[in-house]
């Protein structure tokens, strides 16, 4: 990536990524020793591209600083959790609460109330304070957390919201609508015959 921008705070960009990640390994490791499920299917991580972060800049009426790109956008670092089960997504966001170095920011969740598309997800911001060798830094992660199936619908409308001109745009965005509802019954359904076949077991 051209690092020409960011200079020398994509050392705090990256080191943020690495602490979020190691706090994920461990929530794991944790949920495992304690005899239960891994919550976690997959973690993607990016650092926001030079070029999509002047636009979102711009587009926020924002100047292109690095100032601003690291304390008025909130997804310079950004890490997407995929979960198979709703349950795992709320186990995830309480588990990462416990943190004293996360302060919440901002917290949406698409899952219990979904954007008018369709579009579920749980969004939480934190800011993260490190400690870079001895040096005190506070910064933004946005964390999204998600289930497969809705992880599946949502690169789907991603790409349909980046192609310029769609045949029967109407149509596709009713369609997407529709699976998102039915995506939605099937991981609550999914959800319900996991725990049904654990309840089972336990007697
Ligand atoms: P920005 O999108 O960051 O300007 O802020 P916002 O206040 O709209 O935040 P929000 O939490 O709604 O969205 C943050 C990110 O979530 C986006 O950049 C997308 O990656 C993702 N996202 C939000 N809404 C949608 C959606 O309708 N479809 C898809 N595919 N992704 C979405
Ligand atoms: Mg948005």
């Amino acid at each position: 990536m051209n690092n020409s921008f960011y200079k020398d705070s994509i050392v705090l960009l990256e080191a943020a990524i690495d602490n979020m990640t190691s706090k994920l390994n461990i929530i794991r490791k944790y949920k495992q020793s304690n005899n239960e499920k891994d919550p976690i299917e997959y973690v993607l991580s990016r650092i926001k591209s030079e070029d999509s972060m002047k636009e979102k800049l711009k587009r926020k009426n924002l100047e292109v600083t690095l100032d601003n790109a690291l304390t008025k956008i909130y997804d310079a670092a950004g890490m997407r959790i995929i979960c198979a089960y709703i349950d795992d997504v709320y186990s995830i966001v309480h588990m990462l609460k416990k943190y004293k170095d996360l302060k919440v920011i901002n917290e949406k969740d698409y899952i219990k109330n979904p954007k008018p598309n369709g579009y579920r997800s749980y969004h939480i911001i934190f800011e993260l304070t490190l400690d870079l060798a001895g040096d005190e830094k506070k910064v933004f992660v946005e964390i999204q957390i998600r289930t497969i199936a809705m992880d599946f619908w949502s690169n789907l409308e991603h790409q349909m919201k980046y192609k310029k001109s769609i045949k029967n745009q109407e149509f596709i965005i009713q369609e997407l609508r529709r699976c998102a509802d039915e995506i939605a019954t099937t991981d609550i359904n999914m959800q319900t015959i996991k725990n049904m076949i654990y309840s089972e077991e336990e007697i």
